[in-house]
């Protein structure tokens, strides 16, 4: 496991980002529920087993506010490079940085590992998720059709 610095000071309060654990899951199910309800509402299935996969590997990260979670997100590592899985703030705590965070550390851990690159993907239609990936210096590298159902997806890509 590497260590990730947790401690983050914002002027109007402190987040903190650590490995989620076990008994993190019905948290995490609870604000993806709250933070993509457009997406949950189809995909619970695959999200449940996914989130439980993560949290078993070392995976997944949360951030979480006087110790109450109100955001995660995914990782994980092929050969030499980083995937991205899904990144969730609870919509209360969005702009203020806090999804950025949770990309940095991830790609934080992505160096301290020694990868070359980091990859991830969103669907075309999610606008935010896009810019989200551009503010933090990822470039579009691809693109892949129906990987999200009947949607296309952005694959994305920064170097290390
Ligand atoms: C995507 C998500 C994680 C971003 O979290 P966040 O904490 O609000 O993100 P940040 O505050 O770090 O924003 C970083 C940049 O993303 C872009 N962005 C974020 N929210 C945006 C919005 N509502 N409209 C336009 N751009 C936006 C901006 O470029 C922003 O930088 P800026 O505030 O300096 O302009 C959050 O919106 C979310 O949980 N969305 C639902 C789930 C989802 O779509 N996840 C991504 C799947 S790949």
């Amino acid at each position: 496991m590497v260590f990730i610095p947790d401690l983050v000071m914002k002027s109007e309060f402190a987040y903190r980002i650590r490995y989620a654990k076990p008994g993190d899951i019905t948290d995490l199910m609870r604000l993806y529920r709250k933070s993509y309800p457009q997406w949950s509402v189809k995909n619970t299935k695959y999200d449940l087993r996914h989130t439980a996969y993560s949290i078993r590997n070392r995976e997944a990260l949360v951030t979480t506010i006087n110790g109450r979670i109100i955001g995660y997100a995914f990782f994980d590592v092929v050969w030499n490079y980083m995937h991205l899985g899904s990144s969730y703030v609870d919509p209360e705590y969005r702009r203020l940085g806090i999804g950025s965070m949770q990309l940095k550390k991830r790609v934080e851990i992505a160096r301290r590992m020694g990868l070359r690159k980091v990859i991830s993907d969103c669907d075309v239609n999610n606008k935010v998720a896009y810019r989200y990936h551009m503010k933090n210096g990822f470039r579009k590298c691809g693109y892949i059709r129906h990987l999200f159902g009947n949607a296309d997806s952005f694959v994305l890509s920064k170097n290390l």
